[in-house]
């Protein structure tokens, strides 16, 4: 069988040895009499002219953006310490994906790769495709995305609703299948995993206040220009976390950067070790995973190409139970925060970075709740579908036994993973 890598080094061959044929047999490139032709001035113009007015109401958008708000909490056990969440759930279209969209399109207009009458293409979980998808209507553009076939039936409404279509297929096949169909409709696929670093570092830009939608940016003027001790959140594409480290590194900061990875993701090694950037982590894949986080089933994590989680920028990685953090949500939504899976998966970690940090001075741990619960009360808050689909892990003994100590943990300031890894193995 062919591993991905052999797949692209065949394809590239063939391209070499079809080149260097033409070459042998001599085929010069076509001349143009001696002069240069010029560009058709109207129907550059007009096109140009469609880019200039789609980029004006970007910048509209920008303004109607605002600020999503914080909510900062201090556990009871844990008085030193702030827990921030930006609360990403507040955005237009409802996740921390609002702005990662405005940031793709902005720059895939202004380098020319989407233009008046562009079908957009991208491969998602749901919640880009949702922002993406309304930023194609705001710009009278077609969009299709790619979803794994898990997907929330809900999460595909919202896609609906902002007029774009939805092709399902299993997780693993999403960048495939996207690049595929881009290629055979002349599309163009925006491809949030490879292309982050244009649109989040390009757009990044100092001190104005909304010139950048770059997410530390806005929090940072939040918090009083006092940078947070800890930023901790996991990474699905790692566009996110990476834009949030590139803009700590960049200004200096001293916060700590921190990936939450989930159980079966490979990341945790790739950031550590490299490992996962030439070989395939997808047999260490269990589902159904943290949906919209992690990197498991989709072959090698290769950076710029695949994934868009730089290492360079992460400071420190944590590895995060599944059940655990499904259990976390659960504890969050109980004392008002209401979110999804990876505001479970933070807000675990970050009780976890309290309890171990110095408790004599304040401490801020700011992280993000990325979208609502109510994208998965059929999934991750429905204790039936847990019990099924978690039963590898221990079910619902084990969720309710996680459940039990996040909750005492938030109210003593113990540090719950450690307890939890115990307390809630072996039944
Ligand atoms: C709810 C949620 N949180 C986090 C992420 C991960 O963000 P990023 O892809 O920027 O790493 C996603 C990605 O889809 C998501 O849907
Ligand atoms: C965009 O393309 C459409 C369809 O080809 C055309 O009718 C319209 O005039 C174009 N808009 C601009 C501003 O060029
Ligand atoms: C986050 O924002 C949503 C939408 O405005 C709001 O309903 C929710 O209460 C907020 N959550 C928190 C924890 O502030
Ligand atoms: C990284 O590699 C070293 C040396 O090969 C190994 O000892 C270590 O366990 C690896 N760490 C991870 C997280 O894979």
């Amino acid at each position: 069988m062919l591993h991905f890598s052999d797949h692209i080094f065949l394809i590239f061959s063939i391209i070499l040895l079809s080149n260097s044929a033409a070459f042998l047999v001599g085929n010069p490139p076509k001349k143009e009499n001696g002069i240069l032709s010029l560009a058709p001035r109207d129907q550059m113009t007009e096109s140009k002219e469609w880019t200039r007015l789609a980029i004006q109401r970007l910048w509209a958008e920008r303004e109607l953006m605002g600020v999503t708000p914080i909510h900062v909490i201090s556990p009871p056990g844990l008085p030193a310490l702030k827990i921030v969440f930006k609360n990403e759930s507040a955005s237009t279209t409802g996740s921390l994906k609002h702005r990662y969209a405005w940031a793709l399109m902005s720059w895939a207009l202004l380098e020319g790769h989407v233009k008046n009458g562009t079908h957009v293409i991208e491969a998602s979980s749901g919640n880009t495709a949702c922002s993406l998808g309304y930023m194609c209507r705001l710009l009278g553009l077609k969009f299709t995305a790619v979803v794994p076939d898990t997907i929330e039936l809900v999460k595909v409404k919202r896609i609906e609703e902002q007029g774009g279509s939805v092709v399902r297929v299993p997780i693993s096949d999403r960048l495939i299948i996207a690049e595929q169909l881009a290629k055979s409709t002349g599309g163009f696929f925006m491809n949030q995993f490879k292309n982050a670093f244009y649109a989040e570092e390009f757009h990044e830009s100092g001190s104005a206040p909304k010139a950048s939608a770059n997410l530390m940016h806005e929090l940072l003027r939040q918090l009083n220009n006092t940078p947070p001790d800890v930023f901790v959140h996991p990474a699905g594409t790692g566009g996110t976390l990476s834009s949030i480290g590139r803009y700590a590194k960049k200004y200096g900061l001293k916060t700590e950067i921190v990936l939450a990875d989930t159980q079966y993701s490979v990341y945790f090694d790739y950031v550590m070790n490299g490992t996962f950037s030439k070989n395939t982590g997808a047999h260490h894949w269990i589902a159904p995973g943290m949906a919209g986080i992690g990197y498991g089933a989709m072959g090698p994590a290769r950076i710029a190409q695949t994934t868009s989680l730089d290492p360079a920028v992460i400071d420190r990685v944590l590895k995060m139970p599944d059940l655990a953090s499904t259990a976390a949500m659960k504890v969050a939504r109980d004392i008002g925060i209401n979110g999804g899976t990876s505001t479970g998966v933070n807000f675990l970690a970050a009780l976890h970075i309290g309890a171990l940090l110095p408790s004599e001075r304040p401490v801020t741990v700011a992280t993000i709740l990325a979208d609502s619960g109510k994208y998965y009360e059929t999934t991750y808050f429905n204790r039936k579908w847990i019990g099924a689909k978690f039963e590898f892990h221990g079910g619902l003994k084990v969720y309710d036994c996680w459940c039990e100590v996040i909750k005492k943990c938030f109210e003593s300031g113990e540090d719950p993973l450690k307890i939890g890894q115990k307390a809630c193995k072996n039944f």
